[in-house]
């Protein structure tokens, strides 16, 4: 069979990694098309992952973490250029949902809390990854990630293989289309793996699917064993349930209300290879908004924190909504706690994926962490006197990965030239000072009093290395929207060049009025 005839089926897989050449990711579905003329343009994605990772690790984005020894899997450091983007977002984040609203407060809890916390939020026994172990190298698999590969690609693979009709090869990959991976248990997983003999990556057996916790598990003190075992949190959000009740004694908020807060959290997460997609360390920025389920439409507000949320990423972010989808979750795949559970997808170059959940959880935390501490969590109307568990809505999101997309967003070719058309809100450095020779002392020491009157208002980077041109490449490359450039006519008329990122275009602006010109385009 050859490629070309597949092109005429135009039927359509799950999402995911692109395996093989013959199946692409839709942009619009965030399926696998199968159509060879798709091909170019998934090129261009997947190209466009390793250019941003080689991008990351070039300009101080992003780097390997211990990569002298070798790295460790799933994670990685920020360098001087990522450490200040993210910061960025992180501060937008907060001043957008915290500080800009009446009906928020921040926190800044522990990484490790007391052990029982995630025994009351049921992490102990249920924050499960299924996995798989190929029986020969013994390296582990995530079970649904394994099937759906298998998804992906068996159609194909069958097709070539056992030479299918058109017809047959439809029917298959209908059949395919139906099985939603999210909505099996372990069993299913393990009996579908049986049933289609799938083997590992390495063409290996591979064991029973198992659960794998994912929590983090370390000890307080020298004596090692149950009584010092703590766990490394794995979520935010339950440092926020469990201060509540002083967070209600200690401040004026009253319903409905929303705590939020940025922290590490830890995952022993078995995939690999995803980049800061999925790491073992990743930074959480998440929300518990509590509100009285008589008095308040859930639905309403579950709404507008979506709203909410797409705003963040469209309008602060600088974000294309083109890129950006709500898939509703399953009722299989829902926790049994929520009532209503969206993620906010991006598209990556591995297909839509996961950037930010919203979960309606209802009364379930605070409900048993009541139950496990014995201490009341109950609000009093201070109306009416009244006395119940607040419900709450809870938006949360890894900062890394509004790092990701931010960079992934805001790549641009122009040629040879990467641009990186960042909002410039969120660029790492707004203004780039450069005298335009830097064995001249009297530019040198005009453009340092420039840097030294700016520095204050502005995060305003220097550079003196290379000649103009290599310096505006570096400075697109890390998306600085604007190059100052100290030039002679500077010491004659106090004018500099100001060079824009996004059109390459040069003005001559006064020294006194650059301050202004600046704060303007930053509103
Ligand atoms: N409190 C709810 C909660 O933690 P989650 O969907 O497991 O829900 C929330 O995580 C967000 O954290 C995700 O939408 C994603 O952005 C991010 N996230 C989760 N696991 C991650 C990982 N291993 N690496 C990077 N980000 C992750």
């Amino acid at each position: 069979m050859e490629l070309f005839e597949l092109s005429s089926l135009d039927l359509i897989g799950k999402s995911g990694w692109k395996r093989g050449l013959q199946l692409v990711p839709s942009y619009r579905t965030g399926f696998f098309v199968v159509k060879y003329k798709y091909m170019d343009n998934s090129k261009v994605k997947t190209d466009l992952m390793e250019k941003i990772v080689a991008l990351a690790k070039r300009r101080g984005f992003v780097y390997p973490t211990s990569e002298i020894y070798g790295g460790l899997s799933n994670s990685y450091d920020y360098g001087p250029a990522g450490a200040e983007l993210l910061r960025n977002i992180r501060n937008l984040w907060w001043k957008e949902f915290i500080n800009s609203r009446e009906d928020m407060v921040g926190l800044d809890t522990q990484i490790i809390l007391h052990p029982e916390t995630w025994v009351a939020s049921g992490h102990v026994s249920g924050f499960n990854d299924p996995m798989v172990e190929d029986i020969k190298t013994h390296k582990r698999y995530r079970a649904d990630h394994i099937i759906e590969n298998y998804l992906h690609e068996a159609p194909i693979k069958l097709a070539k293989d056992q030479d299918l009709t058109k017809e047959k090869l439809k029917e298959l990959l209908e059949k395919y289309e139906k099985i939603i991976v999210e909505n099996m248990n372990l069993d299913e997983m393990n009996d579908f793996i049986k049933e289609n003999k799938i083997k590992s990556p390495d063409d290996n057996d591979l064991s029973e699917v198992k659960a794998f916790n994912q929590l983090f598990e370390t000890a307080i003190g020298v004596v090692s064993g149950e009584k010092s075992k703590v766990y490394l949190r794995g979520e935010t959000a339950q440092g926020i349930f469990t201060n509540f009740k002083q967070v209600l004694d200690s401040s004026r908020v009253k319903l409905p209300f929303g705590i939020g807060q940025i922290g590490k959290s830890f995952r022993n997460e078995i995939t690999t290879g995803q980049f800061i997609f999925r790491t073992l360390e990743l930074e959480q920025a998440e929300i518990e908004y509590f509100f009285d389920p008589e008095k308040e439409d859930w639905e309403k507000l579950f709404k507008k924190w979506q709203e909410d949320m797409m705003h963040f990423v469209n309008e602060t972010l600088g974000v294309s909504k083109d890129n950006l989808r709500w898939r509703r979750h399953t009722d299989k795949e829902r926790s049994f706690y929520s009532k209503d559970t969206y993620d906010l997808d991006y598209n990556y170059p591995f297909g839509w994926k996961e950037l930010w959940g919203i979960a309606y959880r209802t009364d379930y935390d605070l409900k048993q962490h009541m139950e496990h501490s014995g201490q009341s969590l109950e609000y009093i109307d201070p109306t009416t006197g009244r006395k119940f568990i607040p419900h709450v809505i809870e938006p949360a999101v890894g900062v890394g990965r509004l790092f990701l997309i931010t960079l992934l967003d805001a790549y641009y070719e122009d040629g040879d030239r990467v641009v990186l058309k960042l909002n410039p809100r969120v660029a790492p450095y707004k203004v780039a000072i450069f005298p335009l020779l830097a064995n001249k002392p009297e530019l040198v020491s005009k453009a340092k009093e420039l840097f030294n009157s700016l520095k204050s208002q502005f995060n305003v980077v220097w550079d003196d290395r290379g000649n103009i041109g290599k310096r505006y490449f570096a400075q697109d490359e890390i998306g600085t929207p604007w190059c100052v450039t100290v030039d002679f006519d500077t010491l004659e008329d106090n004018t500099v060049t100001v060079r824009d990122r996004d059109t390459a275009k040069q003005e001559r602006i006064s020294i006194d009025k650059l301050s202004e010109y600046f704060q303007n385009k930053l509103v």
